[in-house]
């Protein structure tokens, strides 16, 4: 079920793992751990190239025989979280931490990497190996795209470890998988004056309450149950004294999609409804959108792919769809491909912590699991 290589390959790749662990490093930052993964390529026989997108790092191993291109995909971000596990490997960079399994997600393509260069004489094709930075925000892949490492790409695969996903299970859905995570911005602007004399002034925070209870409308009322949607407001800001009715109210939050249409028709509902309800309440209200990640959508096939090597593997099987965004949306909609979960989730219960959690942990039997999930992949792909 695992072969000998990958085996033999674990401990290595978990070494490197908790190297990674210990000096974690944020988006566009990955100095150090774009350093790593161009070492070990070298150290694999393979001829990394860096810098791209700062600090971005591509190899290509190319197989025996001609063939399409397979691009393995991993991200190396940390997150701006206060590690509080009492792993031996703990973040020894304060403030800092691998909270989403990045680190293991390096180290399991790294080890692919080097299974792979010694197969290649075998491959009818090539696999293209990215590590990219950033995946956390403000998002790497579009630079990569940008710098050309799509270019001669046929198909993409990704793979994220998950938290609450048991050991040996994993998560393949062909069509939208993760959502379009988009944000967007209120201002209000009222007429201030003394909170005692309310009727002279045109108070921003009441149109605000009023505002954000009626939103909750978007997704209740105007999104199909058959369709997803999440409309969230995480930040508010007004005032600076409990007498004094304020002159403005800004507030900001998340809208997740998965299909276009559904996204469109929420931003014109906010579009109308952010001015019109202001107006009601004698504010002036201003509703900007801003474009984030777009909505990651499975092709068939590259699932097939991973649905029959998850299969031979007798592990189990599952869909998956969550309202989370992820990066690798812009290379699967420019190629094929597809992006699947293996589930990490620790043996005991009170170890699992959702993903950017600063007691988050995933379990190392994972890691096997997950180069032979690649392998096995690749060969359908270039057989
Ligand atoms: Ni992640």
């Amino acid at each position: 079920m695992i072969r000998p290589e990958v085996e033999a390959m674990t401990r290595t790749v978990i070494e490197l793992r908790r190297d990674l662990h210990r000096h974690p490093e944020l988006g566009f930052e990955e100095v150090r751990t774009s350093a790593k993964v161009a070492e070990f390529l070298r150290a694999s026989g393979l001829e990394p190239t860096t810098g791209i997108a700062k600090t971005g790092v591509t190899a290509l191993i190319q197989g025996g025989e001609p063939g399409p291109t397979l691009m393995l995909r991993a991200d190396m971000d940390a997150l701006p979280i206060e590690e509080e596990t009492d792993l031996e490997f703990a973040s020894q960079v304060p403030g800092k931490m691998h909270a989403c399994g990045h680190d293991l997600h390096t180290a399991i393509l790294l080890g692919t990497a080097r299974i792979l260069n010694d197969l290649k004489p075998r491959l009818k094709g090539n696999v293209k190996l990215v590590f990219q930075p950033a995946e956390e925000g403000p998002g790497g892949a579009e630079p990569m795209i940008k710098a050309g490492v799509l270019e001669g790409v046929d198909y993409a695969l990704g793979l994220h470890l998950w938290s609450d996903l048991p050991c040996g299970h994993v998560a393949i859905t062909p069509g939208p998988v993760m959502a379009a995570a988009d944000t967007f911005r209120v201002r209000i602007h009222g007429k201030g004056g003394h909170a005692a004399y309310p009727h002279e002034s045109e108070d921003p925070i009441v149109a605000a309450a009023a505002l954000i209870t009626a939103m909750q409308t978007l997704v209740s009322r105007n999104t199909s149950p058959f369709d997803s949607a999440v409309v969230s407001v995480t930040q508010i800001q007004g005032g600076s004294a409990d007498n004094i009715i304020p002159e403005r109210v800004e507030f900001s939050g998340t809208i997740r999609t998965f299909h276009p249409s559904t996204k469109a028709a929420v931003i014109k509902r906010l579009q109308d409804m952010v001015p019109s309800l202001c107006r009601s309440y004698g504010t002036e209200g201003e509703f900007e959108f801003i474009e984030g990640y777009p909505a990651l959508i499975n092709n068939p096939l590259p699932c097939q792919w991973v649905k029959s090597a998850a299969e031979e593997m007798e592990l189990a099987l599952s869909a998956q769809a969550t309202m989370g965004g992820e990066d690798m949306a812009y290379y699967l909609q420019k190629v094929p491909g597809a992006f699947f979960f293996l589930g990490a989730a620790p043996d005991q219960p009170e170890r699992i912590f959702p993903h950017h959690h600063p007691k988050f942990q995933l379990d190392e039997r994972a890691v096997p699991l997950a180069m032979e999930l690649f392998l096995r992949c690749v060969e359908s792909c270039l057989k």
